[in-house]
């Protein structure tokens, strides 16, 4: 993606140091970070510097990269295997932090060399299958459509192109005067500060509204179509996604607006019979009580929004259920949310 004229990833890695743009700092500062071993990559997982699904997973891969390099001689077996449920714990609802982890541990333990070249190969991969996405999801979308989206499942949460809004920007470069409906999602507002940001850098029309409104805005005929990301998928096709998901599911059904996953096969957790096996991580109730931006003076600050001394829940994800999904736009096809259609799917890959 082209930021200040310049074509970026939003992770990548040279030797054993691993770059990656700061999302903790957008939309106010473009800051790209470093790390150079596997405990500050987890880190930056853990605390968001990275964060998406795909992003998550190239990250990962090249986690276990770093240490599969920083690796002792002696006792190195156990160095690798501890670093891999390290970098595991850091964000535990993601599929494709587990899916880079595995395929970089069992391809690269015994060569470092190895590990390097199949966490690229996973970092190009995340960016090709995101590609297809849109080439798919765009077929799905009509010219003058106005299409919704939850959080961010753009190109910064990939390593390129993104999953829900890969297929938005090849519509509008087909110039199919497409509008996006942006919901903020509280409580870190990856939609009102990096969607938002991302669409105003391609140049697509958009608007951020309030978490609460796209069921009435549905109502109104506002939105004719909704494309969102995927955490993780299970075997049935429920889908974890970043909280408020669900509750746009249902308003998408009650008003008949076509409700659409983008995500790659990777996010596909086979081994998960149904929604329920999903692990969904609960994150720090500061983020519920505090909010980040800038001030009229142009400074950052974090202010209290909610009444001092009452606590917050703060679940990061939930579950839709597949019933609930019209599609998933995946890289080799949009398939139906069903077990069959997902396992059809892999039988066409092996
Ligand atoms: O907690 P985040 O920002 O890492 O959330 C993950 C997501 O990006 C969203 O749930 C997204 O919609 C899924 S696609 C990356």
């Amino acid at each position: 993606m082209i930021v200040n004229g310049k074509d970026y990833r939003t992770v990548w890695m040279e030797g054993g140091t691993v770059f990656m743009i700061d999302q903790n700092e957008l939309p106010f500062e473009f800051v790209v970070v470093e790390t150079n071993n596997y405990v500050e990559t987890c880190h930056a997982i853990r605390e968001m510097t990275i964060r998406g699904a795909g992003a998550i997973g190239a990250a990962a891969a090249f986690a276990m990269a770093q240490a599969i390099l920083q690796a002792p001689k002696k006792g190195r077996e156990e160095f690798i295997t501890s670093a891999r449920y390290e970098i595991e714990a850091t964000r535990p609802t993601a599929r494709n932090l587990f899916y880079a982890t595995e395929r970089v541990f069992n391809t690269g333990k015994d060569s470092a060399e190895k590990a390097i070249i199949e966490a690229q190969n996973i970092a190009d991969e995340d960016a090709s299958d995101s590609r297809n996405i849109g080439k798919f999801g765009n077929r799905l979308i009509k010219k003058n459509d106005r299409i919704a989206t939850h959080c961010n499942a753009g190109w910064l949460a990939f390593v390129d192109y993104g999953t829900a809004l890969s297929p938005v920007y090849q519509a509008h470069a087909d110039d199919k005067d497409i509008f996006v409906y942006v919901d903020e999602t509280r409580p870190r507002g990856q939609g009102a500060r990096l969607t938002a940001w991302e669409l105003y850098q391609a140049g697509v029309p958009h608007l951020v509204i309030p978490d609460n409104a796209t069921a009435s805005l549905m109502a109104q005929g506002k939105i004719n179509l909704m494309i969102v990301g995927a955490d993780r998928i299970a075997a049935n096709g429920d889908v974890a996604n970043k909280i408020g998901t669900l509750e746009k599911a249902i308003a998408a059904e009650y008003y008949s607006v076509p409700f659409y996953i983008a995500a790659p096969t990777s996010t596909i957790d086979r081994k998960c019979g149904s929604g329920e096996g999903i692990i969904i991580e609960e994150r720090d109730e500061n983020e519920v009580l505090y909010q980040k931006g800038i001030d009229r003076e142009g400074k950052m600050n974090e202010v209290l929004i909610c009444s001092p001394g009452s606590h917050a829940l703060n679940p990061a994800f939930d579950i839709t259920p597949a019933e609930l999904i019209t599609g998933i736009i995946t890289e080799r096809g949009v398939i139906k949310a069903d077990e069959q259609s997902i396992q059809s799917l892999f039988e066409s890959i092996s």
